[in-house]
């Protein structure tokens, strides 16, 4: 396990970004009327902080320093993911009726392996961290029980690692697409991931340092749901009692995502349930 601590801000950024390019990036068209109004927007608000909190050259070249910075290491994903993601999806979920959604971070990763219901995740041998089973059923708005929806599950180990973006993890560790069976339900083995932290040795890092803020995300399932005909949930599971329930650094809890394991009975672990209903497709 000592060799995820290896992990560093520069290498998950770069890795980030490479997955961003790949799978999101290509052929985004935003007309000429929309980049000119949100851009002078947001170079407004910019402009409007520096008269009002009167910025000095000393504090404007640390911001220059600090940008270049982010670029360099590749944190951008990490860094939009972190403070503004969430401003966007409260934008493109907002009055979409059934499960809540949230941000999806900058961790996902297409093409998991599929599993049918009953589903262990990949893990490995001695995968640390309290079993969990994670089960429920997926329906539609209307009541009807969704067979072969796909849950998309992927998230962090015990130690807040993600494979494929902190070193010496197998590639499809804690990550897999559970179908739902012939009556709509999912049961998913898996291990409680740890809370996770910002990487601290970045230029988020440094920010986070600098203004006296923390660097932690509640522990937390990534999930994608997905049936034919309805819309696609991106969405994250809480624990309750995370102390970092009610000061998330991304801003992504909601009351509706927080899960409350049970210990099962028979001393193996913890189990708990979660339905999610799906809005029909527009
Ligand atoms: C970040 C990491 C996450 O695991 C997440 O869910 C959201 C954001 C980040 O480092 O930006
Ligand atoms: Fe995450």
């Amino acid at each position: 396990m000592s060799a995820e601590i290896e992990a560093t801000a520069a290498d998950s950024g770069a890795k980030a970004t490479e997955r961003f390019r790949s799978d999101k990036s290509s052929a985004l068209a935003v007309s000429a009327d929309r980049v000119s109004r949100l851009a002078s927007r947001a170079i407004n608000a910019l402009v409007e902080t520096v008269l009002e909190e009167k910025v000095t050259y000393e504090e404007y070249n640390a911001l220059k320093t600090w940008l270049i910075q982010v670029g360099e290491t590749g944190e951008w994903p990490l860094f939009l993911d972190v403070w503004l993601e969430h401003a966007v999806e409260e934008v493109a979920n907002s009055g979409r009726a059934g499960s809540k959604g949230t941000i999806e971070g900058p961790y996902y990763v297409p093409g998991s392996p599929v599993l049918e219901s009953p589903a262990t995740l990949p893990m490995r041998e001695d995968e640390p961290g309290t079993p969990l089973v994670f089960q429920g059923k997926v329906t539609s708005v209307a009541g009807t029980a969704l067979a072969g929806a796909s849950i998309e599950i992927w998230h962090a180990d015990d130690l807040g690692f993600y494979s494929q973006f902190a070193p010496n993890i197998p590639e499809w560790n804690l990550r897999a697409t559970a179908l739902t069976d012939s009556e709509g339900f999912f049961r998913i083995h898996t291990v409680q991931p740890g809370p996770y932290q910002i990487p601290t040795d970045g230029a988020c890092g440094q920010l986070i340092e600098a203004a006296g803020w923390h660097a932690w995300r509640p522990a937390h399932l990534h999930l994608k749901i997905a049936a034919a005909d309805h819309q696609l949930i991106t969405t994250q599971l809480y624990f309750t009692a995370d102390k970092h329930l009610g000061d998330d650094i991304a801003s992504a809890v909601k009351p509706e995502l927080v899960l409350d394991p049970q210990d099962k009975a028979d001393g193996t672990g913890r189990e708990v349930t979660y339905d999610f209903v799906l809005a029909t497709a527009q």
